[in-house]
């Protein structure tokens, strides 16, 4: 179980604690946070699941392949270095205290 902290666009947050094997897009989905669309479920074709990733966070995330990669070009809002997808992020113990950004839209 890990707890993550969606920050969305308001500057309020929503904490909830996500337990494996959920990921972090199903994370939001299960608790009911507006913000995540999943469009494709979570299968890294829609996009409709980008977060930032806070600058601040040094929780380790696992590597970007290239799928997610090119499927981050073609978000609703902006892609930044701290651009993921949340359906590729697996919930682990590892992820306790990940927080994320909420972008404006997304789609
Ligand atoms: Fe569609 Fe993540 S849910 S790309």
């Amino acid at each position: 179980m890990a707890k993550i902290t969606y920050l969305h666009p308001n500057g309020t947050a929503t904490v909830v604690d996500v337990q494996a094997p959920n990921t972090v897009m199903r994370g939001a989905k299960l608790n009911n946070i507006d913000g995540i669309e999943a469009q494709c479920g979570g299968s890294a074709q829609c996009g409709t699941c980008h977060v930032y990733v806070d600058e601040q966070s040094t929780v380790p995330l696992p590597p970007m392949d290239s799928v997610e990669d090119d499927v981050l070009y073609g978000t609703a809002c902006p892609r930044r270095e701290s651009s993921r997808l949340s359906c590729q992020l697996p919930v682990t113990e590892e992820l306790d205290g990940l927080v994320v950004h909420l972008p404006e839209a997304q789609s």
